[in-house]
């Protein structure tokens, strides 16, 4: 075994065309995936405080935003919606003219290639910010279910790629699959938030989709974080009622489950860099503590390293920008 001195592993380090032609992980933009939050209205562009570089935006605006996107080589997204009203029953995300509805078919006539994901959850229209319908005071698994299909129905009909449910009710990804069926969208996919854990880091999303919880939290039905065990068996029981691909949420706090997914599975796998993982570098830089370019790209750099084949990121297009 030949060892130092002969074996220098700093050889290769010297110049940046070397550390290029030796790198193992590279950022491709066809990799990433915009979120986009659309809300009512006519000319509306809200910035969010905790999300900067992000707002809500009416139709229009957001068909203004899609096209600067795809100018600049963004070729998919992901919508949440946030509708005029919320109830007990979320009937604003499986209404045919609902908010996200109304976007998709606006997006999917004027940017007939664009890659069109939809997050499928009821989280953002229920009066009560949970992720299913309410029974003797707990979220109702089965209940939440059949809402469940006929949003991710409404979305195929308005123009969805693929639909991303991110309730972690049990059996959604099965139910989804036979509602999409059933009607005729066997091409719609199923990107299942299959990994979704009970996360610190969605702060900032919460006020973006206006989704904070009104009482209690979502423990009980999203993943515990200390676990990886069972977000095997989420994973591969989502592999078994249908998913297309799978999603580990969030990404920089849950790279070993990434790694653990892609060493047992072969379906594509994705991640979602989400609100609070983007927010804290924003705010750090914005003191001047660190780089912002540096660390995103890094942080990037390291969900891709970790085996996701794409990622659904804040920094999506300022990366365009920066690539
Ligand atoms: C909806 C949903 C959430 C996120 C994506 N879909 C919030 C939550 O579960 O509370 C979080 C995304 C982010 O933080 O960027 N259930």
């Amino acid at each position: 075994m030949s060892t130092f001195p002969a074996t220098r592993l700093r050889r290769l380090r010297r110049t940046g065309a070397l550390r290029g032609l030796v790198r193992e992980t590279r950022l491709d933009l066809a990799d990433f995936v915009l979120p986009l939050f659309v809300c009512p209205g006519d000319g509306i562009d809200r910035p969010l405080e905790g999300l900067p570089g992000i707002a809500q935006r009416s139709v229009d605006e957001l068909a203004l935003e899609v096209g600067e996107c795809m100018s600049l080589g963004i070729s998919s997204v992901l919508l949440f919606g946030i509708p005029e009203e919320k109830d007990e029953e979320a009937s604003g995300a499986y209404d045919d003219d609902g908010i996200v509805q109304r976007a998709l078919q606006s997006l999917r006539e004027e940017f007939p290639g664009l890659v069109l994901l939809t997050d499928v959850c009821l989280c953002e229209y229920t009066s009560h910010g949970h992720c299913g319908v309410i029974r003797d005071g707990e979220v109702s698994n089965d209940e939440t279910l059949e809402l469940l299909g006929r949003t991710a129905v409404s979305h195929a009909e308005a123009g969805a790629d693929a639909v991303c449910p991110s309730d972690m009710m049990d059996g959604r990804v099965g139910t989804i699959r036979s509602a999409l069926d059933d009607t005729g969208h066997e091409q719609t996919a199923i990107v299942a938030y299959s990994a979704k854990y009970a996360s610190a880091f969605y702060g900032p999303f919460r006020e973006a989709a206006e989704s904070t919880p009104a009482f209690g939290d979502r423990r009980s039905y999203q993943m515990d974080p200390a676990n990886v065990r069972e977000a095997l068996r989420e994973v591969e029981l989502d592999i078994q009622e249908g998913a297309d691909v799978v999603m580990v949420k969030p990404a920089l706090p849950c790279l070993d489950v990434i790694r653990a997914v892609r060493e047992r599975f072969d379906l594509p796998i994705a991640a979602y860099n989400v609100s609070g993982e983007y927010a804290m570098v924003k705010a750090s830089a914005a003191r001047g503590w660190l780089d912002e370019r540096q660390a995103a790209l890094e942080s990037l750099t390291a969900i891709k390293r970790a085996g996701a084949d794409f990622v659904v990121s804040y920094w999506t297009k300022e990366l365009a920008r920066w690539l």
